[in-house]
């Protein structure tokens, strides 16, 4: 760790903050790189920019979209089985600094909860939610850490051996390939500790009439979404792509569970991004996102493959969503 700031210092400091410094790769090296890659693609960090988590805000509030509402319907109705399989005096880690929501409903349910420590790359995220949790729940520690979470490092105050669970909420977790996912979670199995916990929401492979509509909405809002990437590509590396020429291209496999999205490009075409060519072929695709999803016993077998014993799940009653409580092993 870098440095301990404190993150108000004329005023009683309501949270610390604990600065890995994370570095992020540039737009620019990302873009260059993935286009120049036999089967192109731009990895889907870069989907977040402003406009793009205000657009994926308003997938979330989508009737199609049934991942975040099932999500929260399954923690706010089991709240009190949850906390109970995890236990008292825990500290909360959150990787991601999302919207406050989730991580509440565990607070609000959990028995004597020892601190809440959210854990995301962008400061200014991660400073709003631990302001949030901070002003929301007046006795609990609030340890923010700035950092990027798939990469290894070591927590604050972990020598207390505190009793930990990580929360992964948001079928994030689908946004990994499989081995990253894995390597997610055995990497954070060493942290977490002897009979630390993680609590991970994760999306279930279901039939390609809900998931795939989930992804191709009728407003065309998670059409913007994607295609917003080559937007922001343009305005802050002044690319040009003709955003008009690529589509919006989901696949889904019920087989597997395997979500991917293209940007598909529509015609034959050359787009220049940093004084660099590179040519399209009509159809050819533009990788942009994975989002997995699990049959229960899959994601289990994965978790025990990262060093955990899956100890419980709950699944809404239309087997959309699960959320996960795995114990390290
Ligand atoms: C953030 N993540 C879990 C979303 C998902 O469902 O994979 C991202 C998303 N992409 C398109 N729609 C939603």
């Amino acid at each position: 760790m870098n440095s301990l700031v404190d993150p108000s210092p004329e005023a009683e400091p309501r949270f610390s903050l604990h600065d890995f410094a994370p570095v992020q790769e540039s737009f620019e090296d990302a873009l260059v790189q993935g286009l120049a890659a036999p089967q192109k693609a731009i990895p889907a960090r870069f989907l977040y920019d402003e406009a793009g988590s205000r657009l994926f805000d308003r997938i979330c509030e989508l009737p199609e979209y049934y991942a975040t509402r099932t999500e929260l319907k399954i923690l706010t109705d089991q709240a009190a089985e949850i906390a109970a399989a995890i236990g008292p005096d825990i500290a909360l880690l959150e990787f991601g600094a999302g919207s406050s929501q989730k991580a509440r409903l565990l607070l609000d349910a959990l028995d004597r909860p020892a601190a809440y420590e959210p854990i995301d790359v962008s400061r200014e995220h991660l400073v709003q939610l631990a302001e949030e949790i901070a002003d929301g729940y007046p006795g609990l520690a609030v340890r923010a850490i700035c950092a990027d979470y798939t990469q290894p490092l070591e927590l604050p105050d972990s020598e207390t051996r505190r009793r930990r669970a990580g929360f992964f909420p948001g079928s994030t977790i689908g946004n990994l390939t499989e081995t990253d996912a894995r390597a997610f979670l055995s990497g954070w199995a060493g942290q977490l500790g002897r009979d630390g916990l993680m609590v991970v929401g994760v999306a279930l492979r279901a039939p390609q009439a809900i998931v795939l509509p989930a992804y191709d909405d009728a407003q065309g809002v998670t059409a913007r979404f994607t295609a917003n990437v080559l937007v922001r590509a343009n305005r802050e590396l002044g690319a040009d792509f003709d955003v008009a020429a690529f589509r919006h291209t989901p696949d889904y496999d019920e087989a597997t569970g395997k979500m991917t999205i293209h940007l598909t490009s529509l015609e034959a075409q050359t787009v220049h991004v940093a004084g660099r060519s590179f040519t399209f072929a009509e159809r050819e695709r533009l990788h942009v996102e994975d989002s997995n999803k699990y049959a229960v016993g899959d994601f289990q077998a994965l978790a025990r493959s990262a060093g955990y014993v899956a100890e419980t799940v709950w699944v809404d009653p239309r087997e959309l969503f699960s959320v996960h409580v795995l114990r390290v092993a």
